[in-house]
């Protein structure tokens, strides 16, 4: 289960990542108990989907930034793990037969395999409703507006409505596919950055440059999810190698060929880099984890 973590550098970025897993999993677990009766298979279908692995790299982000201006930890956890339900109710959704039809994720059958198809919307919905609900409760009005902001039409569900018209399409350019990119996956990235950003007190310069590194970033995280879908193997990435070609989608390899997809990645770390440079703390996390994105192989 921590295979994910385990390929990490070594050094002060996996303890810090090591770290962030075990308390985001205990806030998880302690948040999300399973109870007797007739829910009972929905909070068991919740806790199979976001207890199952993971790079946890979001929550980790909302924690680090927390840190960097100033904040504890502490205080960012509830955030940090509502980020995570929100990050895997997308991925549920994201396998569906009506969406990306996918078998496997984390090295394990995906929720509508492994129970059923209306199990699978109503965990991720139920995912969804709980990360509000904590955030509510814990971070703050303006922490839950700007979530709901990344992830609704301007973030994650338009991205994915733009992904799934794009499918098949065959003269997809990259300034489309940067658009669905920035907006299926570099919204909930951003998003992550600045709550823990909020959280901790940070002013609005220092917001401003964790907005940039989170949407570089994001980005670069995406493209190697593209390139990695093209020549990674299932068993190491836990998720069906080659999804993305069988499925026609627009992709970074499909748009601009493997070289310059691995080019543009590397460039957007080295801007995310740049973009954190006044942040008072944790640069040099903030630029291994942005080595990581980029050179990671799960
Ligand atoms: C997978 O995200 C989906 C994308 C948006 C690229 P991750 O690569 O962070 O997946 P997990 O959380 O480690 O499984
Ligand atoms: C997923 O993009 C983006 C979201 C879940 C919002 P992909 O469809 O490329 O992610 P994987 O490859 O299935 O993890
Ligand atoms: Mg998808
Ligand atoms: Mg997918
Ligand atoms: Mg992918």
């Amino acid at each position: 289960m921590n295979s994910a973590i385990d390929a990490a550098p070594t050094g002060e970025l996996k303890t810090f990542l090591r770290r962030c897993q075990t308390h985001v999993d205990a806030e998880i677990d302690r948040r999300l108990r399973s109870p007797q009766g007739p829910d009972e298979r929905l909070v068991k279908a919740m806790r199979y989907a976001v207890l199952g692995g993971g790079k946890r790299l979001r929550p980790t982000l909302v924690m680090l930034a927390c840190e960097a201006v100033g904040g504890k930890t502490q205080a960012a956890l509830p955030a940090a793990a509502a980020i995570e339900l929100i990050h895997t109710y997308s991925l549920i959704h994201d396998d569906l037969p009506c969406m990306d039809n996918d078998d496997y994720r984390r090295g394990r059958l995906t929720v509508h395999k492994q129970f059923d198809e209306a199990t699978a919307v109503l965990a991720g919905d139920a995912l969804h409703a709980l990360a509000f609900q904590i955030l509510a409760e814990d971070a703050g009005a303006r922490a839950v507006a700007e979530v709901a902001y990344y992830i609704g039409t301007e973030g994650i569900l338009g991205g994915q409505m733009d992904d799934l018209l794009a499918e098949g399409q065959t003269d997809v350019g990259v300034n489309e596919v940067r658009n669905i990119h920035l907006r299926k996956t570099a919204s909930l990235i951003t998003a992550s950055v600045r709550i823990g950003g909020l959280i901790g007190g940070g002013t609005e310069k220092d917001l401003e440059g964790l907005t940039t590194y989170g949407k570089e970033i994001g980005l670069a995280l995406q493209i190697v999810d593209d390139i990695l879908d093209e020549i990674g193997s299932t068993e190491q990435l836990g998720k069906p190698a080659g999804s993305d070609r069988e499925q026609s989608k627009a992709t970074y390899p499909a748009a601009v060929g493997l070289d310059e997809s691995r080019r543009l990645a590397a460039e957007l770390a080295d801007r995310a880099r740049l973009a954190i440079a006044d942040i008072p703390q944790k640069r040099d996390l903030f630029c291994a984890l942005a080595d990581y994105i980029v050179t990671r192989d799960r």
